[in-house]
């Protein structure tokens, strides 16, 4: 891993926790996979596994008429999303907590649908998705995403990039023999469009890092995070087509 600066992390979160989410996503595709989910009850239970400040999770909100709990292992997403949800009048409908996915103390076999975005490699993905079938019902789904390489030979730079926070992430036929290696039976896939990275992740995430240059002027170490950050919605604007978001969309057998 290449050496970090003791002022990365502060500089990261300070960018990446003004963001309306802290990952590649959208709207109009939690909306397609939700489609997916046939059978759900009109009010379903769902869990949003590592939520980060709920940019989905608000989404899932205005999208379903059930109960949502929403947890992360980072405190402040999660301080963000009460306040969003206050601010929303979704306080009896949305629950954010602070829990870790290896262990997140929710009653087993009770939600309807489990969610999670950019977050199960986290724990890595085979245990992650032990965690999920434990707290869905029999027949309940399973929505995830998880980042996936589209070429066995990709440059140096944009292996590099993933090697430091992602070194098993595998292509979309690994991820789908994860999946029914978990037990799950595999409903659809699909990849996130291009405008899902942008819309609410990169173009704002490029914004926030140009409000933040002046703050920092001067302050060479800062200004150097800063253009380290800018890095990564540039190497995908460059080299994109290596790497995708994949959403996959599965069923917990309803007899097992
Ligand atoms: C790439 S972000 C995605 C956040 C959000 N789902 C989104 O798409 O905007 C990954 C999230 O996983 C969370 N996370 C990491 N390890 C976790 C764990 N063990 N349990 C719960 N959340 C975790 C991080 O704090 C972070 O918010």
């Amino acid at each position: 891993m290449a050496e970090i600066s003791p002022r990365f992390w502060s500089i990261f979160t300070e960018v990446y926790e003004a963001l309306p989410r802290q990952g590649p996503g959208n709207r109009a595709s939690a909306a397609a996979a939700l489609e997916r989910c046939s059978g759900l009850p009109a009010a379903p239970l769902v869990v949003d596994i590592g939520c980060g400040s709920g940019g989905q999770t608000l989404y899932l909100a205005s999208l379903t008429a059930g109960r949502i709990v929403a947890f992360d292992l980072h405190a402040p997403g999660v301080a963000r999303l009460q306040s969003a949800v206050t601010a929303a009048g979704l306080g009896r409908r949305v629950h954010p907590l602070i829990a870790s996915m290896a262990g997140p103390g929710l009653r087993a076999e009770s939600f309807d649908l489990v969610w999670s975005e950019g977050a199960l490699y986290q724990i890595g993905l085979d245990r992650a998705l032990r965690v999920c079938r434990e707290m869905l019902r029999p027949g309940g789904w399973l929505v995830f995403t998880d980042a996936v390489w589209r070429t066995d030979t990709p440059l140096p730079e944009v292996k590099a990039m993933f090697d430091d926070d992602y070194p098993a992430m595998g292509r979309v036929p690994d991820v789908l023999a994860a999946v029914e290696r978990a037990g799950f039976i595999l409903a659809g896939h699909f990849t996130l469009p291009d405008e899902a990275w942008w819309e609410d992740f990169y173009t704002p995430m490029e914004q926030r890092i140009e409000a933040l240059r002046p703050q920092y002027a001067g302050d060479a170490e800062a200004l150097a995070i800063l253009d380290q950050l800018a890095g990564e919605p540039e190497m995908h604007r460059r080299h994109g087509s290596q790497y995708a978001y994949e959403f996959v969309i599965a069923r917990r057998p309803a007899a097992d």
